[in-house]
């Protein structure tokens, strides 16, 4: 069961290429642009990742992208990720990434953006890996730099399939977001939000009505409300749950006690996600297999997941298609 997980062909939903920032290449783009670490080693490094909550991991989230400056870093963090999908069978992937994280320090988005597409574009060649780029909005900042990012961003629409909203949930409802999201789907961007993953299932309500999303990044709150599972189900709102994530900021307290199988069970398009890997002690495989190890995630629900990743992608219909005949071959080889 191990190796059928690590081989299965796979596609990611949900990863911040910002989190994506491994110690040792934090520390070498510290070094390359005279950037100050409040860390000597990889272990100090690696100790201080210890969160109560998301709002102590976004603290120490922030800080780390410091580091990142000029086109090169964001293409050699973004290529060292998709580097890591190729080892772990991720045929398909669709990064976020945090523009104003970037932009208030004052680096221009054509080094963001040109970094991760030179990236893209060469794993497609290389890797034969797809993806597409979706920038997310930081929800604690105002609506108003929301909507001056996405502005900024239309230079480069082509290059980006949609939009989300990411950072500190708690007291930043979507519907404060109504009109950036009104505007950013009349471009003909696709949309998607982080809610219910320390907010109420409110929250998910007002993306799924006000923000017209395609997906619902966490959503596992959503069980608090049976009538808003059935709208999720009825329609097929796809949720991209991030399981090592959610034990690691205490959503759940232990892997044993998520609720992902449950969702799964009850008839929602859920799918597995790493969200931050470099800070929750793994990738898309590992979080397949605390599954496995805590869940007794079965052979034909990890199938079923990783169908739903293909399914619930922003690629188009031939590709898809494309994508879950690959899955199927492999499924059907390995009897
Ligand atoms: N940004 C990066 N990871 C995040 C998460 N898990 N929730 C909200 N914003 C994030
Ligand atoms: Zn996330």
């Amino acid at each position: 069961m191990i190796e059928f997980i690590e081989k299965m062909p796979k596609a990611e939903l949900h990863i911040h290429i910002e989190g994506s920032l491994e110690p040792e290449l934090m520390f070498e783009l510290g070094r390359r642009n005279g950037i100050d670490l409040p860390f000597t080693t990889v272990e100090e490094v690696r100790a201080a990742y210890r969160f109560d909550n998301l709002q102590s991991f976004l603290d120490i989230y922030y800080q780390g992208a410091n580091v990142l400056q000029t086109e090169q870093d964001f293409f050699d963090m973004t290529w060292a990720y998709l580097q890591r999908c190729r080892a772990r069978n991720i045929i398909h992937t669709e990064i976020f990434f945090d523009p104003q994280t970037h932009t208030d320090r004052g680096i221009g988005l054509e080094a963001v953006i040109g970094g991760m597409v030179r990236a893209r574009d060469d794993a497609r060649e290389k890797l034969g890996i797809s993806s597409r780029l979706i920038m997310c909005f930081l929800r604690h900042l105002s609506a108003g730099s929301a909507m001056e990012t996405l502005q900024q961003a239309l230079p480069y629409k082509k290059y980006i399939i949609g939009v989300g909203l990411d950072s500190s949930e708690a007291g930043h409802p979507p519907e404060d977001f109504r009109l950036v999201f009104e505007r950013a789907l009349a471009e003909g961007f696709l949309t998607v939000a982080h809610a219910g993953e320390e907010g109420p299932p409110a929250y998910i309500r007002q993306a799924v009505e006000l923000l017209h999303v395609s997906r619902i990044d966490h959503g596992v709150r959503c069980s608090e409300d049976a009538e808003l599972v059935k709208l999720l189900v009825d329609r097929q709102i796809p949720l991209t749950v991030c399981p090592l994530s959610n034990v690691k900021l205490r959503v759940f307290d232990k892997m044993s006690d998520h609720n992902i199988l449950n969702l799964l069970e009850s008839g929602l398009k859920v799918t597995v996600n790493s969200d931050d890997p470099a800070y929750f002690g793994g990738y898309l495989n590992e979080n397949y297999l605390a599954l496995y190890r805590d869940l007794n995630m079965t052979r034909e629900q990890a199938i079923r997941l990783a169908r739903n990743s293909f399914e619930a992608s922003f690629t188009g219909e031939q590709e898809k298609q494309a994508l879950v005949a690959c899955l199927e071959r492999y499924v059907q080889a390995s009897g």
